[in-house]
């Protein structure tokens, strides 16, 4: 990606950074004052040392001014434009706090593997340039979805042109048409029937939903200029040890580990970061039910990408009531349920043990022991009935969720439907599972 200096724009500014600093070596050393300036100063291209007596020079007045490059332990307010910068986008679900630290670290590099720069984690010219321009895009929940280069877009093939609206229901060449372009894309994975059904839907609104575009699953005039222009995102499949494709829940070979009622923990599972929910998450965005609720870190962001646009999308009252589990966690959960179903049920303990496992798993063969899966309430009602379940249901493939446990998929999963449980395993799986309608276990069979 190009920046918008010329060439002798980018001398000149070199120039007179170098014999800025010149300059300023030259008079600490005179002055004999200074022995140490510190690491953030010396990299600084502009630094103000800590005494007088410095050579002045005179800077050509019409050179720019380089700003400084940004990194950790950097702070003040040109962070804090950083990091809400970074937060329009989705990068960074953080505070603003003007504090460069691990989280607007994560989420720079993020930004910068996703715009095809080199993920440094640092702010220097070419990253703040692209930051600020308008081919910064929204942050795509990895793995990713990849901007093709325009000339890897492949040109629309039909022959027919697609002039009309085109919805649910029609028929024909165009509907066709469109289907090839989908398909071509990445997007649709059905046949080119000219047959405008559920899987044409659900890709024209996996595609407006990437592209910002409304996603009302009706290809109007905005969806069908995006769609056949070369700015059309190419939904490509990544390695899954790319920079940052690497998905929490995977074991060392990249695959989802399934973790079910056949299927316990590995042994040696082990959750890459966790993250306090209570202090990580912007309680605007979602309550956090439990003190010391934990999640595993990337899949906290991704949630947060997801839920911010749940908001913007009317939904503002989100729960998390449970997000990982140690394995004694979920010991004194099971234990509690089949004390239930005893005392309240007057069950045998086995009984009770039985009912417990039709909604509760067993210790070790929890979903959350990844700590890549979250139930999601509102607090005080019925979740099923809820705007929030039916958002969840529509969007979730989107941010790369899985709703986990679905009433068509019970004698798969082996429990009844929770409607408010997802597991985050990334874009590249859940909109294929979505697309395909496959639960977990169906998808780890293909
Ligand atoms: N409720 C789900 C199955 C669990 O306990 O992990
Ligand atoms: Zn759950």
């Amino acid at each position: 990606m190009q920046g918008k200096w010329t060439i002798p724009q980018v001398i000149l500014s070199i120039a007179a950074v170098a014999l800025l600093v010149v300059a300023i070596v030259m008079g600490v050393r005179v002055a004999g004052l200074v022995q140490q300036t510190s690491y953030e100063a010396s990299l600084t291209p502009t630094p103000v040392p800590p005494y007088g007596n410095v050579m002045q020079v005179t800077v050509d007045p019409s050179a720019p001014t380089p700003e400084p490059v940004l990194r950790s332990g950097s702070q003040g307010e040109d962070v804090r434009r950083l990091q809400e910068r970074l937060q329009e986008l989705g990068y960074y679900t953080g505070t603003v706090d003007g504090q460069f630290g691990p989280g607007t670290r994560e989420a720079v590099t993020l930004f910068q593997s996703q715009h095809g720069l080199g993920a440094d984690g640092t702010v220097g010219q070419e990253t703040r340039t692209v930051l600020y321009s308008d081919k910064a895009h929204q942050v795509i929940v990895t793995p990713t979805p990849t901007q093709a280069p325009a000339t890897q877009t492949p040109p629309p093939s039909s022959g027919a042109e697609v002039t009309g609206l085109l919805r649910s229901g029609d028929s024909g060449e165009q509907v066709a048409a469109l289907q090839e372009r989908l398909k071509e894309l990445g997007y649709y994975t059905g046949a080119v029937d000219g047959q405008f059904g559920e899987g044409t839907r659900k890709a024209v609104k996996t595609f407006q939903r990437l592209h910002q575009l409304d996603d009302d699953g009706v290809v109007g005039e905005a969806t069908r200029k995006r769609l056949f222009s070369d700015d059309a995102m190419v939904i490509t499949l990544q390695q899954q040890n790319s920079v940052v494709g690497r998905i929490p829940g995977v074991d060392s070979t990249g695959e989802l580990v399934l973790v079910n009622r056949a299927n316990k923990l590995p042994d040696n599972y082990k959750v890459s970061e966790l993250v306090n929910m209570n202090t990580y998450c912007d309680s605007s965005i979602v309550k956090i039910k439990h003190d010391g609720t934990l999640g595993e870190r990337m899949a906290v962001d991704a949630l947060m990408v997801m839920l911010r646009a749940a908001h913007k999308d009317g939904l503002t009252v989100w729960q998390v009531s449970s997000a990982y589990r140690s394995v004694a966690e979920q010991e004194d959960i099971f234990e509690e349920q089949v004390q239930a179903y005893m005392n309240e049920n007057g069950l045998s303990r086995s009984a009770a043990a039985s009912a417990a496992r039709q909604t509760v798993a067993d210790p070790g063969c929890s979903e959350h022991h990844l700590g890549v899966a979250f139930d999601l309430t509102v607090p005080g009602e019925f979740f099923k009935d809820t705007k929030q379940s039916v958002w969840l249901a529509e969007n979730c493939w989107t941010y790369g969720f899985i709703l986990r446990y679905q009433a068509d998929k019970e004698d798969i999963t082996g429990y009844l439907a929770e409607p408010w449980h997802v597991r985050y395993v990334g874009t590249e799986h859940s909109l294929y599972m979505y697309q395909h309608n496959l639960c977990l276990e169906e998808y780890l069979q293909r």
